[in-house]
């Protein structure tokens, strides 16, 4: 019979990061450990320490069993979205599905666990992947050198920006020092002109979203350096007038720089050298797949033309008697930007993504791309406006600008409420030349089902902002964290302490 102070206590739901509002610390309990070491010998152990770097008293460790500890680690690893859980939009960072064959190859032991400073001799496979895979961008882009050491897109810019104006300091046109960057650029652009001195000019753009001709005639001078145009743009817009673009500055004296963050949109369709460019930089791990988000590793490696490929940094990759060798280049160049030769565990699962899809399949890719952008931006175009959907590729960017006049819900509400339905949010607010902007690129990894349930979860977002905008403004619900005073967020981070969490 049951008892009365038998009645089943109610149990809590289960949510995302629930139980870890502990510390690995205050879950410690005297007695249970994880591991047994085996016994000590007896032999001598302190006399290699000095005194001073000696314990006084042993480690305040948290005493836990082997499961908790598995327990916690796995559950904090799933507190973060990635593109394993759910589809992961980022428009601008082409947060594509990373093929675990990448992984198993950057992991081989033979690159793994060779040292940077390891002999050549011994490093025969490395130097040969790295020397392929600089044929293959070579090959992608149209350029016929390459250098592999930028460790970011950013880093790219910075490197080709050194490698424009050191070409036009050996020409004794020292004032040239003037790029021209288009209003819709990303930041890092005028930043990396900025870095290396020279200075950056703002092109405004036509209201159809491309570089305004006209414009760019008036601006150029003697004083112009270069310009640096991201093709296809940051509104997922191809740079129709690209031949045109690129013989004013060419006969203005000045080079063609390609921010080629979003070189998955036109991969295998169009080559930057073709385009009048005169350098590129690839972000291997937006384009080539590799797990980057929350500030994971990059490369940005660029490829330029034949008249600045002198001033590339060394080390290069050269190959003589059947040898692969890293030697300093023959002329003097740009300094190094990057110790060793770069981001190499990148570079290796590029270089595998690459040949696992080959030509044909990179092809692919990019149309997968482009229509996949295509298909979410039909579906959603009477609901959020794309200002300039005119032959967008691999993203879009739309304006929540009347759901905040009608609703009072700016992006950022929406943005938050799409992370209860495991979807990470899309980039907000840039480029700042739309209103309200959410910059849209789903990838080619997703599926119709997923683009499907995308499009429903923000068109259920869009009823609620009609019926219930206040569940919008204190989105998210159902995250580990609720929303955040984002400035304070970033200026003062607490990335030790999971708690109090508010799952509500
Ligand atoms: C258009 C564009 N250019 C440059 C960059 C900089 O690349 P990274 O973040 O690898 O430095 C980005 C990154 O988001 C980008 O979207």
């Amino acid at each position: 019979m049951e008892r009365a102070d038998d009645k089943p206590e109610t149990v809590p739901a289960v949510r995302w990061g629930a139980g870890l509002q502990a510390s690995l610390f205050a879950k410690g309990r005297a007695g249970r450990r994880a591991l047994r070491l085996p016994p000590w010998d007896g032999a001598p152990v302190d006399t290699a320490l000095p005194a001073a770097a000696r314990r006084a008293a042993p480690c305040d460790l948290p005493a836990l069993s082997e499961p908790e500890v598995m327990r916690h680690y796995t559950q904090l690893s799933t507190l973060n979205h990635n593109i394993e859980r759910g589809m992961y939009p980022l428009g601008s960072c082409t947060m594509k599905f990373n093929p675990r064959l990448n992984e198993e190859v950057a992991a081989l032991p033979g690159f793994a666990a060779l040292h940077p400073e390891q002999d050549d001799a011994d490093a025969q496979g490395l130097l040969e992947a790295l020397a392929r895979l600089q044929d293959a961008l070579c090959r992608l882009t149209g350029f016929p050198a390459c250098s592999l050491h930028p460790a970011a897109g950013a880093h790219g810019e910075f490197l080709g920006m050194q490698v424009i104006r050191a070409f036009h300091l050996a020409r004794g046109e020292r004032d040239r020092d003037q790029i021209l960057i288009p209003d819709s650029a990303h930041g890092t652009n005028p930043a990396s002109v900025t870095m290396v001195g020279m200075r950056p000019a703002t092109l405004a753009s036509r209201p159809n979203g491309r570089i305004d001709l006209e414009a760019l005639r008036r601006a150029v001078g003697p004083r112009t350096a270069g310009i640096m145009i991201t093709n296809p743009n940051t509104l997922g817009l191809f740079e129709t007038e690209i031949g045109a673009i690129a013989r004013v500055v060419h006969e203005a004296g000045g080079r063609l720089y390609m921010d080629g963050a979003n070189f998955n949109a036109i991969l295998g369709k169009a080559r930057p050298a073709d385009m009048g460019f005169d350098v590129v930089h690839i972000n291997l791990h937006k384009t080539f797949s590799t797990p980057h988000g929350g500030g994971g590793p990059g490369a940005g490696p660029i490829c330029v033309s034949a008249e600045l490929a002198p001033f590339l940094p060394g080390p290069v990759i050269t190959r003589r008697e059947g040898q692969w060798r890293l030697e300093a280049p023959a002329t003097p160049c740009t300094p190094s930007v990057h110790s060793y030769f770069g981001n190499v565990g990148v570079c290796l699962r590029a270089l595998a993504y690459i040949l696992s899809n080959g030509g044909d399949g990179l092809t692919r890719v990019a149309e997968r791309a482009v229509l996949n952008a295509n298909y979410v931006l039909a579906c959603l175009k009477d609901i959020l406006p794309v200002p300039h959907a005119e032959g967008c590729l691999h993203e879009f960017v739309a304006s929540a600008a009347a759901w905040k006049e009608q609703h009072g819900i700016r992006a950022l509400d929406l943005a938050k409420r799409l992370l209860d339905f495991g979807v990470h949010a899309p980039t907000v607010y840039f480029p700042l030349i739309v209103d309200e902007a959410l910059m849209i690129e789903p990838t080619e990894s997703e599926p119709k089902e997923s683009l499907d349930a995308f499009v429903a979860a923000i068109r259920q977002i869009h009823r609620e902002a009609r019926t219930d905008p206040e569940l919008l403004h204190n989105a998210p619900h159902t995250t580990p964290v609720r929303r955040l005073d984002e400035a304070r967020a970033a200026r003062q981070p607490d990335l030790a302490h999971l708690g109090p969490c508010n799952c509500g």
